[in-house]
Formats: C-alpha cells, sequence, structure tokens
C-alpha cells in the first residue's frame, strides 16, 4: 500500500503527474478538482454549492470537500493506495486525512511537493484557459487561485515537513524530467520500507 499526496500550487502540473504515477505504481486518483467539476456538471446539490467557490477562486468548504471525499474514496475499497491530488488543501483538512487513514493503519507515505515560480504558473493557467472549458481559467480567478494557494494552501509544507514526508521536486523542468525525478523519489521510499521493514 502506497499512500501519496501531491502538493503545488494551481497549475504547477499536479493533474499531469498524477496521471503518470497513477499508471507506473497502480494506484487511484483522487482529485478533489475533478470530482467537484463533475458534481457541477450535472448540476448536483453539492456541484451547485462548490461552483459559488470555483468560479470566485476560493476554497470550497472543508465540510463539502470532505463529504464528496468520502463518498468517493469508499467507491473505490480496494488494496491499492491513492494519490491524492489538490487534496488536502488545509490544516483542517490535513488533520482530518491523517485520523482518517490512521484508522485504516495506512498513512501518507510521501508528499511530493512541486515548486513552480509564479509567472509560469499563470502562463501555463493562461494557455490552458483556451481550451480547458474550466470556469476558473481566466485571468482574474487564477490571481485569486494563487493568493489563496498562498494564504490558505502553502502552511501545509511545514505540516508535512515536521512529519518527515515532504520531497521538494523543482517543476520548472519539463513534465518528463519532473516525472523522473518524482519516480526516483517513489522509488527509494519503496527501496528503504523493503530494507527497513
Ligand atoms: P484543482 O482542480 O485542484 O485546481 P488547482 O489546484 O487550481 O490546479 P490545476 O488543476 O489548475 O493545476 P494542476 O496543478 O493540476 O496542473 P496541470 O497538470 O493541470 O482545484 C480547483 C478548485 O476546486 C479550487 O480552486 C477550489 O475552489 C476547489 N477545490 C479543489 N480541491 C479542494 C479542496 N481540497 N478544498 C477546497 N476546495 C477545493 O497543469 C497545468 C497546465 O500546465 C496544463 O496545461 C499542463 O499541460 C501544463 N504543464 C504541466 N506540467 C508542465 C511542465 N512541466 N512544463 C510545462 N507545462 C506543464
Ligand atoms: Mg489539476
Amino acid at each position: 500500500m502506497l499512500n501519496i499526496i501531491i502538493f503545488g500550487p494551481p497549475g504547477s502540473g499536479k493533474g499531469t503527474q498524477s496521471a503518470r504515477i497513477v499508471e507506473k505504481y497502480n494506484l487511484l486518483h483522487l482529485s478533489t478538482g475533478d470530482i467537484l467539476r463533475d458534481e457541477m456538471e450535472k448540476e448536483t446539490a453539492v456541484g451547485l454549492e462548490a461552483k459559488k467557490y470555483i468560479d470566485k477562486g476560493h476554497l470550497v468548504p472543508d465540510e463539502v470537500v470532505l463529504k464528496v471525499l468520502y463518498h468517493k474514496a469508499s467507491d473505490y475499497a480496494s488494496g491499492h493506495g491513492f494519490v491524492f491530488d489538490g487534496f488536502p488543501r488545509t490544516i483542517v483538512q490535513a488533520e482530518i486525512l491523517d485520523k482518517m487513514l490512521e484508522k485504516r493503519k495506512m498513512p501518507i507515505n510521501i508528499v511530493i511537493s512541486i515548486e513552480v515560480k509564479e509567472d509560469e504558473l499563470f502562463k501555463r493557467m493562461m494557455g490552458r484557459a483556451e481550451d480547458s472549458g474550466r470556469s476558473d481559467d481566466n485571468e482574474e480567478t487564477i490571481r485569486k487561485r494563487i493568493e489563496v494557494y498562498k494564504q490558505q494552501t502553502f502552511p501545509l509544507i511545514d505540516y508535512y515537513r515536521n512529519q518527515g514526508k515532504l520531497v521538494d521536486i523543482n517543476g520548472m523542468d519539463s513534465v518528463d524530467k519532473v516525472f523522473s525525478n518524482i519516480s526516483r523519489a517513489i522509488d527509494f521510499f519503496i527501496m528503504k520500507k523493503e530494507i527497513l521493514p
């Protein structure tokens, strides 16, 4: 069992890298952003509630996110581990996730933190805005998302660094190079676990 968090600011490549990680290590991808967008598309009560926040670049309230996450995670009752993408995003979410996983004796093993400069984040998301169809890919909302990240999500870096789980990855490199550095960190963790059970 391997549980990974892929952490980073909006547009840093979390989704791009998660897709590759789940394929290589046979894990399940849990992106709260993707789940919420799916709910928005289906116009469910959760989706309509989430839209109010997502369209403004604000975080969706913890209780709404946790509800959809529990629901989705229990759909995936299998022996595979998870790649959590875009979750947790607040200290409250991180503490709840730790408790939830502790109960199941399957803690978070590695937190991959992808670092990308702000002007590059902006460039990437504005480039994607052309065809992403995402209601939050526009200049004003992108600026807000980056600001919200700095205020509410960035502090999680210390939370996980203090747990000894954080691995810093330079996200300014090419997609292939970033993936090869992430793979190296994961392989190192797996090897260490095998040597020191
Ligand atoms: P979410 O869907 O999680 O979006 P985000 O964090 O803003 O990040 P993105 O999905 O935009 O970017 P990414 O890091 O996945 O990068 P990507 O691979 O796409 O959240 C959206 C909203 O939902 C939030 O604002 C919030 O309202 C709500 N929400 C979600 N989770 C929540 C939670 N837990 N709590 C509360 N609210 C929550 O790459 C970006 C672009 O760059 C792509 O075009 C890609 O092709 C390109 N790219 C990727 N890597 C590279 C590279 N190395 N070089 C060049 N280009 C690259
Ligand atoms: Mg994403």
